[in-house]
């Protein structure tokens, strides 16, 4: 089954090479060519100048150091319509559309997947240059170090790490940070319970290295889905194929076997040793802290470096948001989200937000029509609860279907006009956190659990009759105001 297309072009966004996509998102207006920006911290500031003013692609070329054509790519997620035609939506969305378009999506293209496994070939762009032995070097390439308390030069933001599980044919993709330790040797971060981390401690269980591909650039769909929790045992190629509509090609890698994208523009292949870690980070991180601190981490030793000629590295660095990829992931979390509460049971669902200032985690936005009684503490609590709402988490506002939950003015005026802070604020201790809350040096609990506030900003259920009227004219008579004075109010 095809994906859905308009009129207005997604379909030439269906492609699974990344320079075809640039050359679409071009056209369509939405790419800027950046030269002569250094790859410390320049070519890092300018992509987060350029988010916050939710700018264009940026395709930097001719970086300080490194000869023309060595590429790094960031923004590629950052917009509706950059979004949209990914998914093979209509380019002309706006984020309510978006998320209205994607309701039931996730669960169709998870049932799909299964008849999309990748179609493996034998030969593909990224074979054009194998290096080996003495001619490895990751610093050949433009690495950027992306902010200034960075620890390193990162290779891998928007990565695709891709490994295989030890007891099945499971092949997972997820985009984990890789800090550069040297010229042949990067670090693998992947945090408790990931799946490539359940995939690592089960090989060094048996006390055999695991082996790894990261593609470093590929079509941004295959980052956009390695950097989401896609179902356990579920393969992203598969994901990835089932929502374009084809498999994704795959060619062999020399060493591993293990399969990585034809189109890939740079891959890493090696393996990681059991014992073998080393301090990695800081990274700035998706809720724009540099929480997480250094660590030891992995290391990937490399064995091979595939490149196409002029290879452009994928760059998609995290830090206060909005940064490079909080728009998309708050788009996809909120539809998510709408699917899980519909799953658990929840009638009445209008709409809901996980926004970009929270990461898209640490602030979600459910709309309803209540129905009855409770009937909002029920949303609350679950959305907080619930999988895609439950790790690193903060806050959830419900509020009633007239508040728009992308429209934090819209929310706060309701939390301060609807809800009684004695009433209608739950909290819920020892939830789901992380190391990487920046909440976590005030935590006393030795494991890092987090606390939830929920808060009810429904007009109350008994009240709702009684509650005083809102001061605005009507829908319709502001229809036919904007309609008769569209001069002035245009
Ligand atoms: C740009 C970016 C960087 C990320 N960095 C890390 C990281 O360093 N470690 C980690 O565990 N998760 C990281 N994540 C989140 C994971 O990609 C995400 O949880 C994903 O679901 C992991 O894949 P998995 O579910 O197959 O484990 C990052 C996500 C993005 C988009």
């Amino acid at each position: 089954m095809k994906p859905e297309t308009s009129p207005q072009n997604p379909t030439r966004f269906q492609t699974q090479d990344l320079r075809e996509w640039l050359r679409v998102t071009e056209e369509l207006g939405e790419l800027k060519h950046v030269k002569g920006a250094h790859w410390d911290q320049e070519l890092g500031a300018i992509t987060e100048i350029n988010n916050r003013r939710r700018g264009p692609c940026l395709l930097f070329d001719e970086i300080t150091d490194y000869p023309p054509g060595y590429r790094v790519v960031t923004g590629t997620t950052g917009s509706p319509a950059r979004l949209a035609g990914l998914l093979g939506f209509s380019t002309d969305l706006s984020n309510a559309e978006l998320v209205q378009a994607l309701r039931g999506k996730p669960q169709q293209w998870e049932t799909l997947a299964g008849d999309f496994p990748p179609e493996t070939v034998q030969s593909g762009p990224i074979l054009e240059n194998i290096k080996s032995g003495k001619e490895i070097n990751l610093l050949e390439f433009p690495v950027p170090k992306w902010h200034q308390q960075d620890g390193g030069r990162f290779i891998g933001t928007g990565s695709a790490v891709i490994t295989r599980d030890w007891d099945s044919d499971w092949i997972n993709l997820g985009a984990y940070r890789m800090m550069v330790h040297d010229q042949k040797s990067c670090a693998l971060n992947m945090a408790l319970g990931k799946h490539g981390r359940q995939q690592i401690e089960r090989y060094f269980q048996e006390g055999k290295p695991f082996p790894v591909i990261a593609s470093m650039g590929h079509h941004p769909l295959l980052f956009l889905f390695a950097g989401l929790e896609v179902a356990y045992g579920l393969s992203e190629y598969n994901y990835v194929g089932a929502i374009q509509g084809e498999p994704v090609q795959v060619v062999r890698g020399e060493v591993t076997g293990l399969p990585m994208p034809a189109y890939s523009e740079l891959a890493l292949e090696g393996w990681c040793h059991p014992g073998n870690y080393k301090m990695e980070g800081p990274l700035g991180e998706f809720h724009g802290y540099y929480s997480g601190s250094e660590k030891a981490a992995p290391v990937l030793e490399v064995e091979r470096i595939y490149h196409r000629n002029d290879p452009i590295i994928l760059g998609t660095p995290p830090g206060r948001p909005p940064h490079d990829y909080s728009y998309s992931k708050t788009v996809i979390r909120s539809a998510l989200l709408h699917e899980a509460l519909e799953k658990a049971g929840v009638p009445g669902v209008v709409s809901c937000w996980a926004d970009e200032v929270g990461g898209a985690r640490m602030l979600l936005v459910v709309s309803i029509k209540q129905a009855y009684q409770g009937h909002a503490r029920q949303a609350g609590l679950l959305a907080c609860q619930c999988h895609v709402g439950a790790y690193l988490g903060r806050y959830v506002i419900v509020v009633d279907e007239d508040i728009d939950p992308s429209n934090l003015q819209d929310v706060m005026w309701a939390v301060v006009t609807r809800s009684d802070p004695a009433r209608d604020i739950e909290i819920i201790k020892r939830a789901w956190g992380g190391t990487g809350d920046p909440q976590r040096v005030t935590f006393t609990d030795k494991v890092p659990y987090n606390t939830r506030g929920i808060i009810d900003a429904c007009r109350s259920y008994e009240h709702r009759d009684v509650f005083p009227p809102v001061a605005e004219a009507s829908p319709e008579f502001r229809q036919q105001i904007q309609e008769k004075w569209k001069d002035l109010l245009v």
